[in-house]
């Protein structure tokens, strides 16, 4: 898979497409943003921010890097990048331009940094772009400093930065899928890949920290069909990751929604372990865009 850069990034005041310069982006009617020094652009403008420091604190981010690169997830990150080049090659074949994917909510940028090195050492059957999006900055700027092959902006999924009809796949892990913003940029045909926690996902740490435990099934897709997509792929992914001591347990806690929820009584209890076998449990959704 070859990776070239993305052409297709709008300015989020006019969504004028934005024209990459020496030192940033800027559109025609003279709106310009600059690169920062890590190599990402911040198209999150005052009005599509909720808060003064929107999305995962740097603590967060910096917990999902450390918890992300032992390789725990990385067979989410293969079976990803096999579903994104199955797509990629068959909608190459009928077109010469390039298939232009976008990571949401892309946090620390573990899986299109896996997906880029995947890309990399697979031989050149189809053109793509990558781009991740978050809208934490401190999310960026981590992903920003390793991979080079991808675009990587801040900005809100409730407005993505791209040109409208020009993005074939949207990636959703374990994120928050908008689906008016996902419209207002995917080609009709496109789709949106989401990967999100099944039934028995850590269910042993779950079990550790809560009373009670609820498996329940992801998010029904009612929103999405209602905005125009049908679901056409689903699939689901299982296996056990080792943490081997109490560093690795802290961090797989903090990058989850399970560290804001749990009480005194579960955190005692999870410090008290050396060390945990977890299962992971994923539901890989692929949903088409037929408006
Ligand atoms: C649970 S994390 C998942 C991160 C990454 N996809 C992964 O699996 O490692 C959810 C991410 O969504 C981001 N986020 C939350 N609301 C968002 C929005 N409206 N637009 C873009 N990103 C958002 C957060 O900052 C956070 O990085
Ligand atoms: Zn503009």
């Amino acid at each position: 898979m070859q990776i070239v850069p993305a052409t297709n990034l709008a300015c989020p005041l006019d969504q004028l497409p934005l024209q990459a310069r020496a030192v940033g982006y800027a559109c025609a009617n003279g709106h310009s943003y600059d690169r920062a020094r890590e190599g990402y652009a911040n198209l999150l403008v005052v009005q599509h921010k909720a808060s003064l420091d929107p999305g995962d604190s740097k603590a967060m981010v910096q917990a999902r890097r450390r918890f992300l690169d032992c390789g725990a997830f990385a067979p989410i990150a293969a079976r990803t990048f096999d579903i994104v080049g199955a797509c990629a090659t068959a909608v190459d074949a009928e077109t010469a331009a390039p298939f232009n994917v976008v990571d949401a909510g892309c946090g620390e940028g573990y899986y299109l940094d896996r997906l880029a090195k995947l890309a990399t050492a697979n031989s050149p059957a189809c053109t793509v772009t990558l781009t991740g999006f978050d809208v934490s900055k401190w999310a960026v700027r981590a992903a920003a400093r390793c991979t080079s092959d991808v675009t990587w902006l801040v900005a809100n999924s409730r407005h993505p930065p791209f040109v409208a009809d020009s993005v074939n796949m949207i990636l959703c892990l374990f994120g928050f899928p908008i689906w008016e913003g996902f419209c207002s940029v995917l080609k009709p045909g496109g789709c949106v890949l989401l990967v999100d926690p099944g039934p028995d996902h850590l269910i042993e740490l779950r079990e550790i920290i809560y009373p009670e435990v609820k498996r329940s099934e992801p998010a029904s897709l009612e929103t999405a069909v209602a905005a125009g997509f049908q679901l056409d792929h689903q699939d689901g992914l299982r296996f056990e990751v080792e943490l081997p001591n109490p560093a690795a347990i802290a961090d797989l806690l903090a990058m989850t929604p399970h560290a804001h929820r749990l009480g005194e009584p579960g955190r005692a209890a999870l410090a008290a372990r050396q060390s945990l076998t977890v299962t992971v449990d994923v539901r890989l959704r692929r949903l088409t865009y037929q408006p």
